[in-house]
């Protein structure tokens, strides 16, 4: 058993990251407790996991998490001080993987949160109600513990650089495909990952030759991790057929499992998450949000506040 572990799944619209994180998702499911959140622009992820229900759209009770999570922390004022780079401090609320103030679905043993339908223009940086900033206040609050996963379907793009939502995980996974479009955000990605040392992997997806592995190999280097192979089984699921994971291909089936390895591997660092935290709260505080807010958020942030298992309640 690994540390506990955050991952995005990153990438172009149509890369395939709500196809392979609904496949690792269920395939991780077996080894620990596991919560996905669709954060994807096209919200696909309750479909690709079979789905029938769906849970309240965390994305439209963003002042109620903000009430949650600030608890009594004499550092906010009020929730609408409170925006989604706050990080928690003393008095906060933090929370477990599994606590019921957050909306979930269970399917296929594990708890779906769904960020809720949004469009590119939600995706700015002083989007003050962000839908996807109510998942950096949680993944901000959140205490996972030893064994558990958090699979977070999210769109590749100008929120999550400037939210800092990027650096709330533990390893990104990077969908590309074997094309030049395919793997120009992964230099996007690793461009940002660089400063602010976010560790990502590439998984290669819909890989239909050696020479599609070349080719990725060409271009990302030693960050590819693995890849898929164009899956019948997954082609299937779309058309209606029931699938479960011992439907899917050899290859496709060890990927999973590398994927799973590559993360039960990765350390856990709270002080560099919590470092961060403050320092994108930091950012955020000048480049939009005192000016919305009206006050000086950099006073939000609590010296004295250490990330981690051993701030949580038992
Ligand atoms: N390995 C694969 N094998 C077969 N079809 C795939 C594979 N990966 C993705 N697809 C298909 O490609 C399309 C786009 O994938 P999707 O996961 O929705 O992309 P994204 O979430 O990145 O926009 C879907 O129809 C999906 O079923
Ligand atoms: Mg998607």
């Amino acid at each position: 058993m690994g540390d506990t572990v955050r991952v995005a799944f990153v990438g172009k619209g149509g890369s395939g990251k709500t196809t392979l994180s609904s496949l690792f998702a269920r395939y991780a499911a077996q080894r620990g407790p596991l919560v996905a959140v669709d954060a994807d622009i096209n919200q696909h992820l309750g479909l690709a996991l079979g789905a029938t229900a769906t849970p309240e759209p965390l994305g439209t009770m963003v002042a109620e998490i903000k009430d949650y999570l600030r608890g009594d922390n004499p550092l906010i004022r009020d929730a609408a001080s409170m925006v989604k780079t706050t990080p928690p401090g003393r008095g906060s609320r933090l929370v477990r993987l599994d606590d019921p103030f957050f909306p979930s679905t269970q399917v296929e043993g594990l708890s779906l949160m769904v960020t809720g339908p949004f469009a590119e223009d939600d995706l700015g940086v002083a989007c003050y109600h962000s839908k996807i900033g109510a998942v950096e206040l949680y993944l901000n609050h959140l205490v996972d513990g030893p064994g558990e996963y958090v699979v977070v379907d999210m769109t590749a793009g100008a929120d999550s650089f400037a939210s800092g939502l990027f650096t709330r995980f533990d390893l990104t996974f990077l969908v590309a495909e074997p094309t030049r479009q395919g793997v120009s955000v992964y230099r996007q990605y690793q461009e940002y990952a660089a400063d602010f040392d976010v560790p990502v992997a590439v998984v290669g997806n819909k890989i239909q030759s050696p020479d599609d592995v070349r080719f990725l190999r060409d271009h990302v280097g030693e960050d590819l991790l693995t890849w898929f192979e164009h899956s019948r089984a997954v082609r299937g699921m779309e058309q209606g057929m029931p699938f479960t994971l011992a439907d899917l291909e050899p290859a496709n089936r060890r990927a999973l499992a590398t994927l799973a390895d590559r993360l039960d591997a990765q350390p856990k660092d709270w002080e560099k998450f919590g470092r961060q935290a403050a320092e994108f709260h930091l950012r955020n505080a000048l480049a939009w949000a005192n000016r919305a807010t009206g006050e000086d958020l950099a006073a939000q942030i609590d010296p004295g506040f250490v990330y981690g298992p051993a701030v949580a309640a038992p």
